[in-house]
């Protein structure tokens, strides 16, 4: 596997993906509480994964109509079948990478992305591609979690080491764990408006096991396993260094332990006084250098300049055309 999917910390073996249904399920009311997408409006989930949020995207607003993309193919015929066995009708799947994503301008009302940019190597420059598909008035939220607010009773120096290289090695992959704490100002970077930003706070102790077994084990402590051999490889940590902090981390699920982390849920949206009746053509025919005025920005990472010919492909046409989303 080569390019971004490649990169990706977390890979695409089977305890992964088992990890990433267990986390949705745990974590389903913390991520999509206050989420409303309208009857036949277009939502577009990027980075979708194994389908762990788009069943439950799909499943609550049954009446729009989701595109769920990832870089992944393999992930991806595991989120079709599921999204088959849960009945859910109205979701289509496309392989794409986020950083060349093939539809035109204004295409969406809603933009959702969970867990993504935070394996990116310049998340602001993402955001930035996927603002002009929303049309006016449209959204994108932003679901990440960020590693520096994991906590836990008992304490132990083990258990914040392995924390400590999942966070090294996922920015040795080009990412950041500890994204969640800057999606403001990437939001904001990225010319999106009203940005509104909500820690959500996961508290775990012994009155709440199930939520210890489904997240601090099976979520959390599970995702930092899975990053040992890696870590081990590129010299971070000893073997049974490595295995004391995954031990520490599965202590915080016992009946007198304690475990918290935050996430960041953030929605921002396109602002009215960005749609002056400007078009941005994207792809098929349209060969030309971005236009002198443009707002877009090249990246500033150069994996991903080169990852995105697509950006030489871009300019604005501003005579007649409809609405959109800059
Ligand atoms: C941690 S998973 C999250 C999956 C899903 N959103 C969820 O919450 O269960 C991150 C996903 O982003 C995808 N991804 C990483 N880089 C990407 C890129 N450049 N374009 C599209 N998807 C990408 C990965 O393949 C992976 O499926």
């Amino acid at each position: 596997m080569s390019g971004a999917a490649g990169r990706y910390v977390h890979g695409y073996r089977s305890a992964e993906a088992r990890r990433l249904r267990d986390q949705a399920a745990a974590l389903e009311e913390l991520i999509h509480a206050g989420t409303v997408y309208t009857a036949g409006s277009a939502v577009l989930e990027v980075g979708c994964g194994v389908g762990a949020q788009t069943v439950a995207l799909a499943g609550r607003h049954p009446a729009a109509r989701i595109t769920a993309v990832d870089i992944s193919a393999v992930s991806l015929a595991q989120a079709r079948a599921r999204v088959a066995a849960a009945g859910l009708g109205n979701v289509e799947f496309l392989q794409a990478d986020i950083h060349a994503l093939p539809f035109a301008a204004a295409s969406f009302d809603h933009i959702f992305v969970c867990f993504v940019l935070e394996h990116l190597p310049d998340p602001a420059f993402a955001l930035s591609l996927l603002k002009p598909l929303l049309r006016p008035r449209g959204t994108i939220t932003v679901v990440e979690g960020d590693h520096g607010s994991a906590y836990f009773h008992p304490d132990s120096e083990a258990g914040r080491a392995v924390i400590a290289c999942q966070v090294e090695l996922q920015r040795r992959r080009g990412g950041d764990a500890l994204l969640g704490r800057r999606l403001y100002p990437l939001l904001r970077q990225a010319g999106l408006a009203g940005v509104s930003v909500e820690p959500r706070l996961v508290y775990v102790d012994g009155s709440r096991p199930g939520l210890a077994e489904a997240f601090t084990r099976n979520t959390f402590a599970a995702m930092v396993a899975g990053i040992g051999e890696a870590a081990i490889a590129e010299g971070l940590i000893e073997p049974e260094r490595f295995a004391a902090g995954i031990e520490a981390l599965c202590r915080a699920c016992e009946p007198d332990a304690v475990f918290c982390y935050t996430f960041f849920k953030a929605v921002a949206a396109c602002a009215d006084a960005d749609h002056d009746g400007a078009r941005l053509a994207v792809g098929a025919g349209i060969d030309a250098p971005q236009a002198p005025g443009s707002r877009l920005r090249a990246s500033t990472d150069p994996a991903i300049r080169h990852a995105c010919p697509r950006m030489h492909r871009i300019r604005r046409i501003t005579a007649g055309a409809p609405a959109r989303c800059r």
